[in-house]
């Protein structure tokens, strides 16, 4: 048994399904709820963000799954050289981290906005003045349009993790 790629496949695909999971929460459920509910909204964001580090732990799930893919990579293609690399599975799994590193980038750009979300609803004291009001719009339009396209290259980028083996190209 290979016990080394056996360690980095679990590390990569649960970290991996963490970051993903993650994400597409965020996108489609958690986001939407908190800009639904204003003011409680407000609160909630605060507390994911503040207390539960929600965007940190996605993060740090993120890093270790690219890691560990990275390892599996560097082992699959004898150190970035074998013809592995220009095989319908090398192609395959490259789309895919690809993708998924255009996922991670906007992934960092949405927990940085929400972030900034949280800290300016924490500066609420009652209902929001219309100026703080209009930057938390701005801040969700940003939101919305960054989760959404980490969303979509993610969603991308384990269709081809899913299907590189098989690929013949
Ligand atoms: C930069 C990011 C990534 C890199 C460099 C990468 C790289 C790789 C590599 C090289 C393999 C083949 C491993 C082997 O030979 O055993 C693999 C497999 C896999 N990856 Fe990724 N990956 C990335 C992102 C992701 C993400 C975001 C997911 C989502 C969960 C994911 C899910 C999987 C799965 C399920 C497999 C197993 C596929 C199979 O056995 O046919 N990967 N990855």
């Amino acid at each position: 048994m290979n016990y080394l790629i056996i360690t980095l496949r679990i590390i990569h695909i649960l970290a991996g399904i963490i970051w993903v999971g993650g994400t597409l929460i965020m996108t489609f459920f958690i986001a939407p709820t908190i800009r639904a509910t204003a003011e409680a909204g407000q609160k909630f964001i605060g507390h994911l963000m503040n207390n539960l580090k929600f965007s940190n732990w996605i993060a740090a799930a993120a890093g270790l799954s690219i890691l560990a893919g990275l390892a599996l990579f560097w082992i699959d293609s004898n150190g970035f050289t074998s013809a592995w690399m220009d095989s319908g599975a090398g192609i395959g799994f490259r789309r895919g981290a690809e993708l998924a590193t255009i996922g991670f980038v906007f992934g960092l750009l949405i927990g940085r906005t929400t972030k900034a979300m949280a800290k300016l609803g924490a500066q609420f004291q009652g209902p929001p003045s219309p100026e703080q009001m209009a930057q938390m719009q701005k801040l969700g339009r940003q939101q919305k349009i960054y989760s959404m396209i980490a969303s979509l290259t993610l969603i991308l980028a384990v269709i081809y993790m899913s299907i590189a083996r098989y690929l013949v190209l």
